[in-house]
């Protein structure tokens, strides 16, 4: 979603911005500017300084065109936008400024209290440009401003309810950035004789990798010099600086024409990352030192609640299955954004894990603090290092797929399943698992990633067979169905997810045997309905199931266990996968689901690392 960059230091400002925002670009946003802290004249700033504000609707290289070469200034802040209160124009873009122009500021989050706050200003007799919330801080701010930009930007923030990552420069301080964060982001980064700013530390990877995260309700005074944080409420505070890993460095394409098709194609190695020194067959269990659990804590844990959005909910439940059929724990998953206003019955032997790729996702931490302030324990499941998520769950697990940059997740998914089964063989282990079938299930789960491997060489790139089958049916599709059952249901979902978003095709996923239950009015001659369906002891059923789609006209396209023949013979197209355990099974038969998005994506003309109105990490409510 929405990105801020921010420069102070000896070096032209505008350059720098422009390529951060353009490291910046797979978290999705639909325009972009920047403000430059500029002499008034061009012998030097003997008269003085300006803001030069310029904004353009669409990627950032429309705004890269419009950025004169030799802009001058080395104080500035860029931003791009997803549009949240306003359309998409060049208004509503950000920066925003004050009415006599001399404060530029760009803001990710919402303001919810924005309404009372523009009528109230344009009472006093401001009138507004943009239809954004945002505006209103340019002009609080300048209200507030009586010469020091700190206590300014403070008063204006005392006022003000809702999320913010602000970045705002003053054309009376040519060499400062005054910046805030509550419920968005943001980094300051220290190189030598500079400072830099940012919503995400991928924007700073080529510039320093000695960065300091704000907390939520932190100021911040930025120089050349370096940067003086305080409270809100005006106590100082300091932060120790950290390292940034080595890993957000690798963010580029290499040799793969889409993010997309790089990340599906990492994942026996992302996978294996994951899995590494965490599953111990020696003892036929498994260990996540960060979550720092005994048995006997482990022992006393009476329900388990996974809390993640879109496809990482899709992860967590495969993991709350396989937490109830290895560890006997009952576990649920559930939507972030539902659990946090339904007022959840939280007790303190309840654990719960905060499942996210990004661990920026605004109500995936709005579940954390509603767990939190109901005395749950909460441990994140998080694959960006250092993110909220990962610093608000006192502990939680890493699960190291590397940056992921297309705005479809896919190795993360991957990873976070694979997460969840250590984790359910760990907890397992504890609780009901006999060491034989823990060394079984760990010594599979270890084998998924030459599994994946060898399937991926085989279909990854083809230019003929069944994926190519698959995907000529699905880009001609009036809408999909995705069927399968248990894990496979979840995997269904998350297909169903992909194709949509990727390759905007209308989908349904459902559990095989709800079809019957209404939606199987909708099959028709042309329907495809992709069915997942693993040799596992669901199997017989799914395949009643998909018999009866096939009854009614539906081309069925069939994920099955390799070797499978009795259940391929059922399907148009069908793709074996590898064999696995059943709760193993997601691992490899989401594969084929990802690539029919992408394909789909590429054969339709779609953006694929950046699909139309989403964002890489949704910091919005
Ligand atoms: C789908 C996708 C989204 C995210 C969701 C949660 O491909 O990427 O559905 O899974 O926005 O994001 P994280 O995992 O960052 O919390």
């Amino acid at each position: 979603m929405c990105g801020i960059v921010g420069y102070v230091g000896e070096r032209r400002a505008a350059p720098l911005l422009l390529d951060g925002l353009r490291r910046l670009e797979y978290r999705g946003y639909d325009s972009a500017g920047l403000a430059m802290v500029t002499p008034l004249s061009p012998d030097g700033p003997g008269k003085g300084y300006g803001l030069d504000v310029i904004r353009r609707v669409g990627f950032v290289a429309e705004l890269v065109k419009a950025v004169p070469e030799d802009l001058p200034g080395c104080t500035g802040v860029g931003h791009t936008r997803w549009a949240t209160h306003g359309g998409v124009t060049e208004i509503n873009a950000h920066p925003h400024v004050d009415a006599v122009e001399r404060i530029a500021v760009i803001h990710n989050g919402i303001i919810e209290n924005f309404a009372s706050l523009r009528a109230h200003l344009e009472e006093e007799g401001v009138e507004f440009r943009s239809e954004t919330d945002s505006e209103v801080l340019a002009h609080l701010i300048r209200k507030f401003y009586a010469g020091d930009p700190v206590e300014a930007v403070r008063s204006a923030l005392a006022v003000v309810t809702g999320t913010w990552g602000i970045a705002v420069v003053f054309a009376d301080h040519p060499e400062m950035i005054v910046a805030s964060r509550n419920g968005s982001p943001l980094v300051v980064g220290k190189g030598d004789g500079e400072t830099f700013l940012a919503s995400d530390p991928h924007a700073l990877a080529s510039y320093t990798r000695s960065i300091v995260y704000l907390e939520d309700r932190e100021i911040v005074k930025i120089t050349r010099e370096g940067w003086e944080i305080s409270r809100l409420d005006g106590r100082k505070v300091s932060h120790a600086i950290e390292e940034l890993g080595l890993e957000l460095g690798s963010s580029e394409k290499g040799t793969f024409p889409h993010f997309m098709l790089k990340e599906i194609h990492e994942q026996p190695e992302s996978l294996s990352r994951c899995l590494l020194g965490r599953v111990v067959p020696e003892t036929g269990g498994a260990k996540l030192g960060g979550f720092d659990l005994s048995p006997r804590e482990i022992v006393g844990i009476r329900r388990l609640g996974i809390l993640g959005c879109g496809t990482s909910f899709h992860a967590g439940l495969v993991g709350a299955l396989a937490m109830e059929q290895l560890a006997r724990l009952p576990a649920f998953a559930e939507i972030a954004s539902e659990f946090r206003y339904r007022n959840p019955v939280i007790s303190s032997d309840d654990l719960f894990f905060a499942i996210s790729q990004s661990g920026e996702t605004a109500d995936t931490i709005g579940a954390v603090q509603e767990a939190q302030t109901k005395g749950g324990r909460v441990m994140g499941v998080v694959n960006v290092v250092g993110s909220t998520i990962a610093r608000t769950c006192a502990r939680g697990v890493y699960v190291h797929s590397g940056p992921e940059i297309a705005v479809a997740s896919t190795k993360a998914f991957t990873s976070q399943v694979a997460a969840l089964l250590v984790a359910s063989l760990m907890f397992g282990r504890s609780r009901m698992l006999g060491p034989a079938e823990g060394r079984a299930f760990g010594e599979d789960l270890l084998g998924v990633p030459e599994r994946m491997r060898g399937w991926l060489e085989t279909y990854g790139m083809a230019h003929t067979g069944p994926i190519v089958d698959a995907v000529e049916l699905l880009i001609k599709a009036r809408f999909v169905f995705f069927l399968g059952r248990g894990v496979s249901a979840a995997v269904a979902m998350e297909g169903a997810l992909k194709l949509k978003e990727v390759a905007y095709i209308p989908c349904m996923s459902y559990p095989a045997a709800e079809m019957k239950h209404g939606p199987i009015a909708l099959i028709d001659k042309q329907t495809p309905v992709v069915a997942i369906v693993p040799d596992d002891v669901m199997r017989d059923k799914t395949l009643s199931n998909v018999q009866e789609v096939r009854a009614r006209g539906a081309r069925v396209i069939l994920i099955h266990t390799e070797g499978d023949h009795e259940a391929a013979r059922l399907a148009e197209v069908a793709i074996p996968v590898p064999r696995a355990s059943a709760l193993i099974t997601p691992l490899l038969s989401v594969l084929p689901l990802q690539l029919f998005a992408y394909r789909a994506g590429l054969a339709l003309g779609r953006d694929i690392d950046r699909p139309r109105n989403l964002a890489k990490s949704v910091t919005v409510e």
